[in-house]
């Protein structure tokens, strides 16, 4: 199994291009079922759970074709199979967005039961709900979701609570290809559901208020494919932005969208950061000035995402005074803290709230990933750290991360990947 070596106490520097949203480009790949003729997309990042879509898609008939710069054509006019199978729902809980486009297309859908993950239950019965208002007949068998609606769904008046992500976006895809209009109440506002509605108003559905928490859906009878553009990765972003500010650098991440980071950017400044944006691009300045520690609550978009939460509560360890994070999105969301505490952090769990002294001395130590983000956590504080830091089951990064070791390395970082 892979892991990073990262030799501490380096400052960042420099300039680092994002890559495409892995949390746009996953539902984004799944809409490509609704397609009737070839979709071509491009910023797809080369990522773990982007593959693992993408073979999901072939499973079931999408032909695929990618060229040099992973530009991916799909094309879902011959889907033979209408299920997504165990073994890849279990590496990826993203599958379930499988089931709106299937469902919504035609009027079936067999996709395994995801289960529990490392960061909570994480159940998806707001999706199973939703599509049952929408006429759907659902149950469960053999550990399968199995869905049908022999003729077609129709449009109806959904609330959610609380806030998804995914359900939204599955949600959307079902009701696109449905009879009549769909409302879907406190919907989930992130960009990266405003992404997929505006890829399928580009192919053709009718999808109004993407983008706000009100989502008012017209069905209409096909979709045609289109070429698609998808958004930069906001939460990528961040991290780096986190990185400079915890080695005291200066960088500027590329090809981004500021407005998407705005209560991260907020954070970051009332942390000591100098932040300075263009349109495209945001540089954080950390250099001669002083990290003061900052209170967090993680909430759905427009707010302080769940995301960014663990490399936050880094910085707030090597701050000045003390602060609170509380995470409200996920239950389980504070296993990097145990990782940290080997570091030499010094964190208080109490419920969901994560208190931190501050001016902790990290030290190199072994450590494991544990979750995406939590891994991303463990990257920075190793990038402060006495030593030599070694992050065991790196796989968690490389579903997210694109070319993180280099994109680090370039910045100026001793960052090494070894392969056992
Ligand atoms: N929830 C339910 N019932 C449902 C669906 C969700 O109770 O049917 C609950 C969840 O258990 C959770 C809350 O609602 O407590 C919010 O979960 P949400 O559904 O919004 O999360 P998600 O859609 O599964 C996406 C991202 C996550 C990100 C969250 C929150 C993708 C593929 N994943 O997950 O990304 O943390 O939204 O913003 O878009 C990551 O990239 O590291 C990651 C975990």
């Amino acid at each position: 199994m892979d892991k990073l070596v990262i030799q501490g106490q380096a400052v960042l520097n420099g300039e680092v291009e994002i890559s495409g949203s892995k949390n746009a480009a996953l539902p984004i790949l799944m809409g490509a079922l609704l397609a009737e003729t070839p979709v071509t997309l491009s910023n797809v990042p080369h990522l773990r759970d982007v593959t693992t879509t993408i073979q999901l898609l072939a499973t079931m008939g999408t032909e695929v074709m990618m060229d040099e710069r992973m530009n991916i054509t799909l094309d879902s006019s011959h889907i033979h199979t209408k299920e997504a199978p165990f073994d890849l729902v279990k590496t990826m809980r993203a599958s379930i967005l499988a089931m709106g486009p299937l469902l919504s297309r035609f009027g079936e859908a067999k996709v395994a039961l995801p289960g529990g993950c490392a960061i909570g239950s994480r159940p998806v019965n707001i999706h199973i709900d939703g599509m049952m208002k929408m006429g759907a007949d659902i149950h469960i068998e053999d550990g399968f979701i199995i869905a049908k609606a022999e003729a077609g769904l129709k449009g109806a008046d959904i609330d959610m609570h609380p806030v998804t992500v995914t359900g939204t976006e599955n949600l959307i895809m079902a009701a696109v290809l449905a009879k009549g209009t769909t409302i879907l109440r406190n919907s989930a506002c992130e960009p990266e559901v405003e992404d997929l509605a505006n890829f399928l108003n580009a192919m053709g559905a009718k999808i109004k208020g993407a983008g706000s928490p009100t989502i008012t859906i017209e069905g209409v009878s096909k979709l045609q494919g289109v070429p698609y553009r998808v958004i930069p990765d906001r939460i990528e972003a961040g991290t780096y932005l986190a990185a400079a500010a915890v080695t005291q650098g200066c960088v500027t991440v590329t090809q981004v969208e500021p407005q998407h980071l705005r209560s991260v950017l907020e954070k970051f400044e009332e942390a000591g950061a100098l932040i300075t944006e263009t349109e495209s691009t945001i540089t954080l300045d950390m250099r001669g000035r002083e990290l003061k520690a900052v209170d967090i609550v993680t909430h759905p978009y427009p707010n302080f995402p769940t995301d960014m939460q663990a490399q936050f509560l880094v910085m707030n360890c090597l701050a000045i005074g003390e602060a609170k994070v509380k995470e409200t999105i996920f239950e389980n969301r504070y296993m990097h803290v145990a990782e940290l505490i080997k570091m030499g952090a010094d964190i208080e769990l109490d419920g969901n709230v994560a208190k931190t002294k501050g001016q902790a001395k990290f030290h190199g130590a072994e450590v494991v990933a544990t979750d995406l983000r939590a891994s991303a956590c463990l990257i920075i504080a190793a990038l402060v750290a006495e030593g030599a830091t070694v992050v065991n089951k790196i796989y968690h990064i490389d579903r997210g991360y694109e070319r993180i070791e280099e994109k680090f390395h370039r910045l100026g970082a001793n960052i090494q990947r070894l392969s056992s």
